[in-house]
């Protein structure tokens, strides 16, 4: 669900027309659509408001301070990775004690800039990592929360190898045979209270069937851990719900919160939860403009001014995206959007980017209407995993960024200038 649709042959981003952007603000733009991002960030929170759970956007998927600061006003908690993003939360005023802070390689500078800061949770990702932590709280004087990520061997056959994290073979987290003696021993020292399970099992996970069987792992370590008399106090589900990179192919919240909620119900656990693509992908949309056309053996190209350097995922994932131009020929019917979706007078087209890798891909074997120099494309379901990933390989400037509120838009982030591609240089 999406706030970009045709009106009279133009595509919207909520009352705006695309076209009037890409005029204002240049091309490949980064559009995001405020309805989208608030009505999916609140579809997660009623979903699963009757545990009182607190939702921490996870910043990795789209970390602009603007979207940041819509969120915390929502009263979003976040879910970081690093110091960069617990230093974008901050400033964006977001509450730290809803700040959870994940990842298997967390310096001692970032750990002790999140133990100052006073955040809500760290992921703890291996014992050493506990020793390290409790070391710098000692040192600082301050007290750290934990929950220990547990590694519960399920996993999504859908998920891409490269974004499935929950099997036993990764470097995340602690297997789950291992976690009782790792509270044992956590129990014993006085400057981290290990009182939290963390689950994340891969992204996306398409079906609730590997959440129940992961939480229903966890709620059994949970039980034992208590006849033991060690107290866990919450439960961190992690991310990775799904999002619609084709309509209606992915469960709600709502549907994952129907088979999640009944386990959970009357454990007397505090839910924590860090969704991103679900709140941001399909929030966005990359504009980006036709530059030329050509031929190479059977094949049709389309070249854009956009290129893998602004949206990785299909190169890297092999993921696919919508793309469809951003005005339509005079009576045309709108795109639907599904990959085998043919219009009328369409021809099967590659659309890539200029960068010199052949992976330069961003839509392959397309059907679009023909298309020629300075028309507009809207890659679609980019908003997640889009900006965030974006590099300036080939000296190429990264892509300003433009959040849409009803009938007005401002820039975000302004485009790179050729200065910034070495300002850190001089
Ligand atoms: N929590 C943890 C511990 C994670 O590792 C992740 C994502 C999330 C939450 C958020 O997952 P989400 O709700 O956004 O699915 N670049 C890849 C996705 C990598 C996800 C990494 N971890 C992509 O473009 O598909």
């Amino acid at each position: 669900m999406d706030h970009f649709d045709y009106r009279n042959g133009r595509l919207y981003c909520e009352d705006v027309p695309l076209a009037d952007i890409a005029e204002k603000v240049g091309t490949p733009v980064y559009v995001y659509s405020t309805a989208t991002l608030l009505h999916h960030y609140r579809g997660v929170a009623s979903a699963f408001a009757e545990l009182d759970a607190t939702v921490c956007y996870s910043v990795k998927s789209l970390g602009n301070l603007h979207i940041l600061k819509l969120l915390a006003d929502e009263g979003a908690g976040f879910d970081v990775v690093s110091g960069g993003e617990l230093s974008r939360v901050l400033a964006a005023g977001g509450d730290p004690k809803k700040i959870v802070f994940a990842g298997v390689g967390k310096t001692d500078r970032e750990i002790r800039e999140a133990l100052q800061a006073g955040i809500g949770w760290f992921n703890v990702e291996s014992e050493m990592e506990f020793d390290n932590l409790a070391r710098l709280a000692g040192e600082l004087g301050v007290q750290a929360r934990a929950s220990l990520r547990v590694n519960p061997d399920v996993f999504d056959p859908r998920t891409h190898a490269y974004t499935t994290t929950g099997r036993k073979e990764t470097k995340f987290g602690v297997d789950i045979d291992r976690a009782g003696a790792f509270f044992t021993r956590a129990a014993e020292n006085p400057d981290v209270t290990l009182d939290g399970i963390h689950l994340h099992i891969g992204s996306p996970i398409y079906s609730a069937g590997p959440y129940v069987d992961a939480i229903s792992k966890a709620l059994g370590l949970i039980d034992e851990l208590r006849r033991r008399g060690i107290e866990v106090k919450v439960l961190n589900i992690g991310g990775g719900f799904a999002a619609d990179y084709e309509e209606g192919k992915s469960p709600s919240a709502a549907d994952y919160a129907r088979d999640i909620l009944p386990l959970l119900k009357g454990k007397g656990l505090q839910l924590l939860l860090e969704p991103g693509r679900q709140i941001a992908c399909n929030a966005g949309v990359l504009l980006t403009k036709v530059l030329y056309t050509k031929q190479g053996g059977e094949k049709k190209f389309v070249i854009v001014d956009a290129a893998m350097t602004d949206l990785i995922r299909p190169a890297l994932y092999e993921a696919k995206h919508f793309i469809y131009p951003a005005r339509l020929a005079d009576g045309a019917a709108p795109p639907v959007r599904r990959f085998d979706y043919t219009p009328e007078g369409g021809e099967v087209v590659d659309i890539v980017g200029g960068v010199c890798e052949t992976s330069d891909v961003l839509g392959a074997g397309r059907c679009l209407p023909p298309l020629g120099r300075d028309d507009l494309l809207a890659v679609f379901s980019a908003g997640a995993y889009g900006f965030v990933m974006a590099s300036q390989y080939n000296a190429r400037p990264r892509p300003a960024e433009v959040l849409v509120e009803g009938e007005s838009f401002r820039v975000i982030r302004r485009r790179e200038t050729y200065e910034d591609l070495f300002a850190a240089e001089k």
